[in-house]
């Protein structure tokens, strides 16, 4: 039989005759020929099918297919210059595997709600399927990345009895005759992974209560959480943009078909390659926020919201890190600054394009009696945390980690508009279908 191939791997098999399982996804015919709109999973891609080397009875199969039918096709590959893709196939023959109904997405323009009660087919679309492609190289960069740069991944649990980042925005569940939540993030699990193995990460799914509905936030995100002994924050600060840097590059190395396919820019991608990112304190991004006039009522103490955050962004035209934010805005297990009392050893980093805070990180408290104030006096229960305190009790070391936030990133680096698009199936205040 002849080679069964994906279409994106069209180039090495131009003018040869293959075999290709795809779906119709839009066609255009006359009397005589027709051009199919067809998609195999890895690219989209025209097929042409001309009557006079078909026969009557094929052709007139394919002038009445219908949208999403699937079918092997055979063909001739050839390259077309004027599409995104730049390959098409001559159809030799097709065979319908799957018929299709009515199908709901056409190629017509449709609301956001009802795309997402059909994400589960809209997947299938142009958009989706380059914003999933680019998540799964960010994915597969970040694996490269640690990797290359040493680190072992230790998965946090999802279950989990302690709650890191604060207790409102927890998710309850019922765990046999306990209470367990749902992970807000991994740090604390990192923390005891780092003083075990050096330099760790994590990825996975994290969960937030946060009845914010904005184009930020998700109620399901997933964050990539590394962690590493002996690091204080400067040298942290080099791993994350080092890190921010390659997945960009990344991106750039190996979705350009992606990005046209999304409209973006490499151009404007590639200024984010360029190293080191510019660092600001807070202080100087409340005083700036203050000279800018449009913020009025700002005052130091203050957190920054999306508005901040994309006026400071603007400044720049890198991504840039914010540092030493006031205690009262960031949670316990941060290391306070060695001279000011009022601020800790942290930083979030800001990404260009009003795409606002992309990785939160800071070097961690390693003392355990300041440790254990700390603690309390963020109202949290001792007794809950005294694993985490232990990692203080026996050979503490400096140590720093960070977290991003994986669809953040997505959003930014395809410069798509909302959150929801960049993760398969979203989960947000009024959706958790399909
Ligand atoms: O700033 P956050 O809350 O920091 C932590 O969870 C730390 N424990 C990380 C660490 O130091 N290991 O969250 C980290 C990142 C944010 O910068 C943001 O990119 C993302 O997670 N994030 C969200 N992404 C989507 N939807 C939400 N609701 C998010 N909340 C945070
Ligand atoms: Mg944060």
């Amino acid at each position: 039989g002849l080679k069964k191939i994906n279409i994106i791997d069209a180039k090495d098999y131009v003018d040869q005759e293959v075999e290709i399982g795809a779906w119709l996804t839009d066609k255009r015919s006359s009397g005589k020929i027709s051009f199919l709109q067809l998609r195999d999973g890895t690219a989209f891609f025209q097929g042409v099918a001309v009557k006079s080397q078909l026969g009557d009875d094929l052709y007139e199969l394919i002038r009445h297919l219908r949208q999403e039918t699937s079918m092997i096709i055979t063909g001739v590959i050839h390259e077309d210059t004027r599409s995104h893709f730049g390959f098409e196939i001559e159809v030799s023959g097709l065979k319908v595997v799957g018929e299709s109904e009515d199908y709901p997405i056409t190629p017509k323009e449709h609301g956001i709600d009802f795309l997402l009660d059909h994400r589960h087919l809209w997947l299938r679309s142009t958009k989706p399927h380059a914003m999933m492609v680019i998540r799964n190289e960010i994915i597969r960069a970040t694996y490269v990345f640690f990797n290359k740069e040493g680190y072992i991944k230790i998965d946090a649990p999802i279950l989990t009895g302690s709650a890191p980042e604060g207790t409102t925005e927890l998710f309850k569940t019922k765990y046999f005759d306990k209470e367990a939540y749902l992970s807000q993030s991994g740090q604390l699990y990192e923390e005891a992974g780092a003083l075990a193995f050096d330099k760790v990460f994590s990825f996975g799914p994290t969960f937030r209560a946060e009845k914010s509905k904005t184009r930020r936030h998700l109620i399901e995100f997933w964050m990539i959480e590394p962690e590493m002994a002996f690091m204080h924050q400067e040298e942290s600060l080099e791993v994350q943009e080092r890190y921010v840097a390659f997945l960009v590059q990344s991106v750039l190395d190996n979705c350009e078909y992606e990005l046209s396919l999304l409209g973006r820019d490499p151009e404007i991608l590639k200024k984010y390659t360029k190293l080191p990112y510019p660092k600001i304190s807070y202080d100087k991004a409340i005083e700036m926020l203050q000279e800018s006039g449009d913020f009025p009522e700002i005052q130091w103490g203050a957190d920054f919201g999306s508005p901040e955050e994309t006026y400071l962004a603007e400044q720049f035209d890198q991504p840039v890190f914010i540092l030493n934010y006031p205690k009262a805005i960031k949670p316990f297990y941060m290391k306070p600054h060695p001279t000011r009392d009022d601020v800790y050893i942290c930083a979030d980093l800001l990404a260009p394009e009003g795409y606002g805070e992309i990785i939160g990180g800071s070097e961690r408290e390693d003392d355990f009696d300041k440790l254990e104030a700390a603690i309390k006096a963020a109202g949290l229960d001792p007794e809950a945390y005294d694993w985490y305190l232990d990692l203080r009790r026996y050979g503490s070391v400096p140590h720093s980690g960070f977290g991003l936030g994986l669809e953040r990133a997505i959003t930014w680096i395809t410069g798509e508009s909302h959150i929801r698009e960049a993760i398969p199936f979203p989960r947000l205040l009024n959706r958790l279908n399909p």
